[in-house]
C-alpha cells in the first residue's frame, strides 16, 4: 500500500505563478480590507464590492499558470497517496494534475445562491455553480431567485471542510506544509493532528515558528523547496 502524504498549502505555493500572497509586503490585504471584501459582514453591507473583488481574482486566475511546485506536488501521486488541503481559492493544484484537493476556504471559480444553507455545513454543495473565469454581478440570480455569492469561506463563517481535513492529516505518514503564514484558524492548527511518528516538513522562505520539534523547515521558495523535499524522499 502506498504511504500517505498530506500537503497543506497556502498562498505562497502560488506566489511564483504570479498570484500575490495576502500578508507579505504589498500583499492583497495591504491593498484591500478583508473585512470589506471577504467577510460575512462585508457581504451583508456591500455585496457589489465583494463580487467585484472576486471578479478580479477570477480574472487574474485566467492569466496565470501552475508552477513547478504545484507540478511536483501533483507528481508525488506516482508513489504516494496524496491529499492536498489548500487554503487557496485558486485552481492551480488541479490544473497541475493533483486529483485529491480539499479547498478549505472555497474556490474563486465557483458561486452559490446566498440563501442556501443548512445547520450542518453552512451550505449545500448541490447548489454550487462553476462560472469559470466569468464575472458575476448584482442581479445574477439562481433559479430560486437568490443572488449568487462567491463560493468562498468569508471571515466570520464556518469552515465546512475542516473535519475532513483533520481526518486526512491524522491519516498521513508524512505532513508537508507549503507557503502559509499559519495565521488563520482553524487551518493553521491542522498540522497538530499529525500522528506522533509522522515527520512534518515546512517549506517557506520566511521564519515561520511552529511549536513542534518534529518540524523540519526547508527555508526556500516553493519551487526550490519542493525540489529539495522530493530529493529527501529518495
Ligand atoms: P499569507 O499571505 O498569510 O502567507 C503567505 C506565506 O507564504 C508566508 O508565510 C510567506 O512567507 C510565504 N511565501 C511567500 N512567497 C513564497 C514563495 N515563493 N514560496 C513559498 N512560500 C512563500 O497566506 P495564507 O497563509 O495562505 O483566506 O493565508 C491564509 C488565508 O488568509 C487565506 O486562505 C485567505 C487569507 O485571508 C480567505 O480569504 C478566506
Amino acid at each position: 500500500m502506498k504511504k500517505r502524504i498530506a500537503v497543506l498549502t497556502g498562498a505562497g505555493v502560488s506566489a511564483e505563478s504570479g498570484l500575490g500572497t495576502y500578508r507579505d509586503n504589498g500583499g492583497l490585504w495591504d491593498n484591500y480590507d478583508p473585512m470589506v471584501v471577504a467577510s460575512a459582514e462585508g457581504w451583508a453591507r456591500n455585496p457589489g464590492l465583494v463580487l467585484d473583488f472576486y471578479n478580479m481574482q477570477r480574472e487574474k486566475l485566467r492569466e496565470v499558470q501552475p508552477n513547478e511546485a504545484h507540478r511536483l506536488i501533483a507528481a508525488l501521486e506516482k508513489d504516494y497517496t496524496v491529499d492536498v488541503i489548500t487554503q487557496n481559492v485558486d485552481n492551480l493544484h488541479e490544473r497541475a494534475g493533483s486529483t485529491h484537493v480539499v479547498h478549505l476556504h472555497g474556490e474563486a471559480t465557483k458561486v452559490r445562491p446566498e440563501n442556501t444553507c443548512n445547520d450542518y455545513d453552512g451550505f449545500s454543495e448541490k447548489y454550487v455553480v462553476d462560472v469559470g473565469y466569468d464575472a458575476v454581478r448584482l442581479g445574477d440570480k439562481a433559479p430560486n431567485g437568490a443572488q449568487y455569492r462567491p463560493h468562498i469561506v468569508f471571515f466570520g463563517e464556518a469552515v465546512p471542510k475542516i473535519e475532513r481535513a483533520v481526518e486526512l492529516v491524522a491519516a498521513a505518514d508524512i505532513v508537508l506544509i507549503v507557503g502559509t503564514s499559519l495565521q488563520v484558524y482553524p487551518a493553521a492548527g491542522l498540522y497538530r493532528y499529525a500522528r506522533p511518528e509522522a515527520p512534518i516538513y515546512l517549506i517557506d522562505p520566511a521564519d515561520v515558528t511552529l511549536c513542534d520539534s518534529r518540524v523540519h523547515h526547508i527555508k526556500a521558495v516553493a519551487t526550490k523547496g519542493m525540489q529539495e523535499f522530493v530529493g529527501m524522499l529518495k
